[in-house]
């Protein structure tokens, strides 16, 4: 039951059991890791994806032949273990060329190159089957707002996916992009911060369906926000197209912490909408269950296929309590005492008008409403008893 296996789509980004542990204020303390043995390690635990930024696997400046045999490298990989790539990202943050952003720096030769290495990359993630391509804008942004005009930045952000879906309609690529918000880090206020600052700016775009959200754990909790609230909204709209899942605590620099290992409440929650928030109790989401962590620097590589496996346990574990819950007769109950099910009624009945309405004021009696105790504490203790296995 909490053994990962393939069809769990768990997946994990090359750069996050590649992390080095470089932070601002120490240097590596981990050796590099091969994208070869990053594979067969992960398809030994049992996730099913690879995802990575060109640079992840193919050094900046890299020679064609270099990028070719890394390319091949990673191809006779994924053959031998079955591991697919169901995600590619750029690299546009590392490069000292990046430094004030690359679809919206100030330099338009920079804008032009950055636009560049996403459709060679775009390719690639063409050639390899990946049906997403996140859009991570973390150099997007400023420090200085007499620095940046953040409309010209917007309608420059807008330019650049523009011209990405319409790369991908012209070559009849089966690919998706994702905006991946964050609200700070490294820049010092990062331009679509949140979850709804990325919806509304899709709906400005020239091929709105083929772009959504790729939202992580961490970053909405960076703004304080709720998650699970962020991630429903974005199905509400039809724009979950991929997602992060990691861990954080509180309002910070980004953690990245394994999945669970920051508001455990709010991940419980988080899994119960995935797995069990369609309609009649089906999954709200059936793409990848993408893990973006960092194994703290404090580990050694024992301590890095640790933390992998922990992803994958937890998030596990946390969907066989999240059935518990939904099964156990008592929180059947609370639900209907609180009311859960009764917001899905519409307000108005059928074929009801503002004037039938308004023609309704007499019945109602608003104090005896006010009385009305919900149960949500109780329902809430009911989360936290399956959740640490209390019940
Ligand atoms: C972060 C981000 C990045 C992006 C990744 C994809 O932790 O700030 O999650 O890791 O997800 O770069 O482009
Ligand atoms: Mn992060
Ligand atoms: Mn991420
Ligand atoms: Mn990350």
């Amino acid at each position: 039951m909490v053994a990962p296996t393939p069809a769990d789509k768990f997946s994990f980004g090359l750069w996050t059991v590649g992390w080095q542990g470089r932070d601002p204020f120490g240097d590596a303390t981990r050796p590099e890791l091969d994208a070869v043995d990053a594979v067969h390690r992960l398809a030994e635990l049992g996730a099913y994806g690879l995802s990575f930024h060109d640079d992840d696997l193919i050094p900046f400046g890299a020679s064609a032949t270099e990028r070719d045999r890394r390319i091949e490298r990673l191809r006779t990989a994924l053959a031998e273990t079955g591991l697919v790539v169901p995600m590619v990202t750029t690299n546009l943050f590392t490069h000292p060329v990046f430094k004030d952003g690359g679809f919206t720096s100030n330099d338009r030769q920079v804008r032009r190159f950055a636009m560049r290495k996403v459709l060679r990359n775009v390719e690639l993630a063409a050639e390899l089957g990946a049906r997403t391509y996140v859009l991570w804008g973390g150099r997007e942004g400023a420090e200085y707002d007499s620095a940046k005009d953040v409309r010209a930045a917007l309608d420059r952000y807008r330019e650049s996916v523009d011209v990405l879906t319409g790369f991908v309609r012209d070559r009849g690529y089966d690919l998706r992009f994702a905006i991946e918000p964050k609200p700070n880090e490294p820049r010092g206020d990062i331009l679509l911060p949140t979850v709804g600052h990325a919806l509304a700016f899709i709906t400005t775009l020239a091929h709105p369906e083929l772009v959504g959200v790729n939202p992580e754990v961490g970053h909405e909790q960076m703004a304080g926000l709720n998650f699970a609230h962020g991630v429903a909204q974005a199905l509400w709209h039809g724009k979950l197209f991929h997602i992060d899942l990691n861990g954080q605590r509180g309002i910070k620099y980004d953690q990245d912490l394994v999945f669970g290992h920051g508001d455990l409440m709010n991940a419980f929650a988080l899994v119960d909408l995935l797995e069990n928030g369609g309609p009649d109790g089906a999954p709200a989401y059936d793409g990848p269950r993408h893990f973006d962590y960092k194994p703290s620097r404090t580990e050694d590589f024992a301590g890095v296929w640790d933390s992998a496996a922990a992803n994958m346990r937890t998030y596990l574990l946390l969907r066989e309590r999240a059935r518990a819950f939904r099964a156990d007769p008592d929180v059947r109950e609370a639900l209907a005492t609180a009311g859960v099910d009764e917001l899905r009624t519409p307000t108005l009945s059928a074929g009801e008008t503002y004037t039938d309405l308004l023609a309704d004021e007499a019945k109602f009696d608003a104090d005896r409403a006010g009385e009305r105790g919900y149960g949500f504490v109780r329902l809430n203790q009911l989360a936290l008893e399956h959740l640490i296995g209390a019940r």
